[in-house]
């Protein structure tokens, strides 16, 4: 018998839904919310409003390009948590809703769980047990991965994710958000090593990106100077501008070289810890090209096999549950109709 799994994802600003059929993913549909923009952030009332509006279309779309009929789905996955609790609201009940009218049992995903599991989607899949680093704009975590339902944290961030530390610190270059891509971007053409920030010392398997954005803060009134607090910073706006404007390419470079470097470095160690040599990488920051090619060579050094997600299952997607939906239907891991969102979720 195969086993046909409907998936949802509602957890943040993108509706997504995604069939996956014996694990391999048919269709995988994307609406993003450009409502946002504007507002320099993701607005919670507006997300949830969009998704109510998204959700109906993007899940007929996911239907008719996977060629299945709803008769065919056998259960139907849906992001349970974390996000804004508006957003999972809307998915939540949609999949509560199909769960009733179906007669189809009802799977609970968690976010980052799904995040993980994204790697298990290709043909050329991680064996266990893997470590995965997963970076996006709420979480940074190193996940120790020993099956599809045993899944433990091992080293998190203890303040900013390494999306938000992409995010502030393009903000604080004025550039608009999500800024993650755009320094990205610039950086292609930078030099990494023209500007020096510095590395937090965090014990143990842990992460923080707070005192980066300090210093990259002062370096700008500083315009490049010094990345000190100085009683009179050495630069009118003008001249921070002017600084910004003329070295944009390395600044983004040295930046993105130093958010990098944190998180491979602690991934390295944790691979040291743990002996294991399967390494994946996942979160909407994996889509980061000096992050993909540094991860990629230290795995060519350190004798790791490596993987990383195709970029449509990095950043937030439906198909990512659809695969967790599917791996939690073999193990009978079904929840009722008495389920409800949950905007933070404690897991590991
Ligand atoms: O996983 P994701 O799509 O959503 C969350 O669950 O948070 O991650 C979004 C984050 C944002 O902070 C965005 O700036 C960052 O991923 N991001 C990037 C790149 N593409 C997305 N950061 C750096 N370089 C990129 N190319
Ligand atoms: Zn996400």
């Amino acid at each position: 018998m195969s086993i046909s799994i409907l998936a949802i994802e509602s957890s943040c600003d993108e509706t997504s839904a995604s069939v996956c059929v014996d694990g391999k993913i048919m269709s995988n549909y994307i609406a993003n919310q450009t409502v946002h923009e504007k507002y320099g952030g993701v607005v919670p009332e507006l997300a949830s409003r969009a998704h109510m509006q998204n959700i109906v279309p993007v899940v007929d779309a996911a239907l008719k390009t996977a060629g299945c009929d709803l008769s065919a789905i056998d259960a139907i996955a849906f992001t349970q948590a974390p996000g804004l609790i508006g957003s999972l609201l809307v998915g939540t009940q949609f999949a509560k809703s199909l769960s009733l009218a179906l007669d189809k049992p009802l799977i609970a995903v968690h976010h980052m769980q799904a995040h993980v599991l994204a790697n298990l989607i290709p043909a050329d899949k991680p064996a266990f047990p893997f470590l995965c680093l997963t970076v996006s704009g709420g979480h940074t975590q190193i996940v120790l991965c020993e099956s599809p339902g045993k899944l433990k944290v091992i080293g998190e961030t203890i303040d900013d994710a390494a999306g938000e530390a992409f995010d502030k610190s393009a903000k604080l270059l004025g550039l608009p958000y999500p800024g993650g891509p755009l320094i990205d971007k610039y950086a292609a053409n930078g030099n990494p090593d023209k500007y020096k920030f510095p590395e937090p010392q965090i014990p143990g398997l842990n992460f923080s990106f707070s005192g980066l954005k300090t210093s990259i803060l002062y370096f700008l009134k500083n315009a490049g100077t010094s990345n000190v607090f100085k009683e009179e910073f050495l630069a009118d706006e003008a001249m921070q501008k002017k600084f910004i404007t003329e070295n944009l390419e390395d600044i983004c470079a040295s930046i993105q070289n130093r958010i990098v470097s944190i998180l491979l470095n602690k991934l390295k160690k944790a691979a040291q810890e743990t002996g294991i040599t399967n390494i994946c990488l996942a979160g909407g920051v994996s889509a980061n090209s000096g992050l993909r090619k540094t991860f990629t060579a230290l795995g060519e050094k350190m004798h790791w096999k490596t993987f990383i997600p195709a970029f449509e299952y990095c950043t937030d997607n439906a198909a990512m549950i659809a695969i967790t939906g599917y791996y939690k239907f073999l193990e009978n891991n079904f929840t009722d109709l008495s389920i409800s969102p949950s905007a933070r979720a404690e897991w590991g």
